[in-house]
C-alpha cells in the first residue's frame, strides 16, 4: 500500500532567488499538508550522507557542493499516494523535459540546480524524514 508522507527539499538556487514562497504555495494547492518544516544549511558530511546512494555518480561532487552552498527547507509532507504525487508535481530530473505546470518546469534551473526534491519510494522518504526530524517534529 503506498504511503501518506514524502520528504521534500526547497534546493539552495530556489531559496537564494526568493521562490521559496512560490514553491510552497504550489505545494499547497495541490492539496499536501505539511507535517514538518525546518530551514537548515547542510554540512558536507550531511549532504554526502544524505546522498549515499549517488556517492559513485559523476555528478556526485558537483551535487554536494550544490546541496551546501546555502540554505535549505526541508520538509515532510502528508498527501495520499504522497511519494508518486510529489515526483508528479515536480516533474521530472531535468526540466528540459518537465511537464508544463511542473515545479521544476517553472523553477528549476538546469538538472543540477532543479529547485526541489521528493522522494523516490517510501522507504527512502521514511529514511530522509528520520535523517533530518525526531518524532516530536512531526505534525498530523
Ligand atoms: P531528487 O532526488 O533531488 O528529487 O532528484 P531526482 O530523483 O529527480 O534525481 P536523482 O537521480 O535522485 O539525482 C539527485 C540530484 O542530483 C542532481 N543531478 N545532477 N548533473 C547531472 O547530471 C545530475 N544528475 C542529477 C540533481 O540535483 C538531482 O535532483
Ligand atoms: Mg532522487
Amino acid at each position: 500500500m503506498a504511503g501518506n508522507f514524502t520528504f521534500s527539499i526547497i534546493k539552495p538556487n530556489a531559496v537564494r532567488t526568493g521562490k521559496t514562497g512560490p514553491i510552497l504555495a504550489m505545494i499547497n494547492e495541490a492539496g499536501f499538508e505539511i507535517s514538518a518544516m525546518k530551514m537548515v544549511r547542510m554540512t558536507t558530511l550531511q549532504a554526502e550522507s544524505f546522498y549515499e546512494v549517488h556517492k559513485r555518480k559523476s555528478f556526485f561532487e558537483g551535487l554536494i557542493e550544490f546541496m551546501t552552498s546555502g540554505p535549505v527547507f526541508v520538509m515532510v509532507l502528508k498527501h495520499e499516494n504522497a511519494v508518486e504525487d510529489f515526483r508528479k508535481l515536480i516533474g521530472a530530473t531535468d526540466p528540459a523535459k518537465a511537464e508544463p505546470g511542473t515545479i521544476r518546469k517553472m523553477f528549476a534551473v538546469s538538472v543540477q540546480m532543479n529547485a526541489v526534491h521528493g522522494s523516490d519510494s517510501d522507504e527512502n522518504a521514511a529514511r530522509e524524514a528520520d535523517f533530518f526530524f525526531t518524532a516530536s517534529e512531526r505534525f498530523l
